[in-house]
């Protein structure tokens, strides 16, 4: 994976414990352009890779903005990223977007909680400049624990399109939920990040209203483990060879044990980074990282953890 140097120009502290970074191109230069509500991988201090959303309008390439949340459970990724400081150097990857914008939709509520609201912002910018319809829906558990609300209501210039809901009981969610799909079409589309749970929430409330392929998640952590009881080996074939995946091996390890490389990055189906395509055959598809629509499609598939439902895939790298 291409990786480059940036440098951090800025660091905000948004609440008590969520930080924004301001990352400028090392060689000065501007970033390539990039969809919204793309994610990048940062590599921080530790050597610890890990992916955050950019949520700097995506038409602005002088620099990026990320926010990162202190984790109370953090292995060296988020802790470490917030000891850094202004001047500081890391490497990133190119931007990757996992939810894009849908085309030709009457209509697009995007609908974070916590921390999640970062991608939506970045989709927000981007609603607001193609004069898009568009509303977001922000849930926090209070005001002070929400990120870029001054940002959002008043220097944003869309505050008019933000919905913020404080401290609202779970309960209470899919009312808030139903009322803000109530008029939705089978042209709108509903994009959803924050804790799994949530996002389970908006995506049931969501899909009694409009085609479950319109409903949009934004995974950053692994879905629950699969039950690989029923496991069964099955053939790749790749550029004409063809290799068998045993039971408890993934396509990426079996791959790379026959000297291809696949780029990876979270090795848990979350990041898109190992996605291939799929020429033949039906994958079993176990990540987080494709939308309902893309899995349906069966043209591709996460090759670190899915596996196949037919004898042979055969697969293509992107
Ligand atoms: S490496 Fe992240 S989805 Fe496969």
């Amino acid at each position: 994976m291409g990786m480059f140097k940036v440098r951090v120009a800025e660091v905000l502290e948004e609440t008590s414990n969520i930080k924004s970074f301001r990352l400028k191109r090392a060689d000065g230069a501007p970033f390539d352009p990039y969809p919204a509500g793309a994610h990048i991988d940062i590599v921080g201090p530790t050597d610890v890779v890990r992916q955050y959303s950019l949520c700097s309008p995506p038409y602005e390439l002088d620099d990026y903005v990320i926010a990162v949340k202190l984790e109370p459970a953090s292995r060296g990724g988020s802790q470490a990223l917030h000891e850094v400081a202004v001047g500081q150097e890391l490497e990133i990857s190119a931007p990757r977007n996992l939810m894009a914008v849908a085309e030709g939709a009457d209509r697009h509520i995007l609908v974070a909680a916590g921390i999640g609201v970062t991608p939506m912002i970045s989709m927000a910018y981007h609603l607001h400049r193609a004069n898009q319809e568009f509303e977001l829906h922000y849930f926090a558990r209070s005001r002070d624990e929400a990120a870029f609300v001054d940002l959002l209501e008043t220097k944003s210039g869309f505050g008019e399109r933000v919905k913020f809901h404080f401290g609202l009981q779970r309960d209470d969610q899919p009312t808030v939920l139903a009322a803000a799909f109530a008029a939705l079409t089978h042209r709108s589309h509903v994009y959803t990040c924050g804790p799994e749970g949530f996002m389970d929430r908006v995506k049931d409330t969501a899909a009694s209203v409009i085609p479950e392929e319109n409903v949009h998640i934004e995974h950053f952590q692994a879905g629950e483990p699969v039950d690989t009881s029923a496991d069964t080996p099955f053939e790749i074939e790749f550029e004409d060879e063809i290799y068998e995946v045993p039971v408890g091996r993934s396509i990426v390890q079996v791959l790379e044990e026959n000297g291809v490389e696949v780029d990876t990055t979270c090795q848990e189906g979350i990041c898109g980074t190992c996605i291939m395509g799929v020429l033949k055959g039906e994958p079993d598809h176990r990540d987080q990282c494709m939308s309902a629509s893309e899995k349906k499609a069966n043209d591709q598939i996460a090759a670190c953890v899915s596996r196949s439902k037919s004898p042979r895939l055969v697969l293509e790298m992107f």
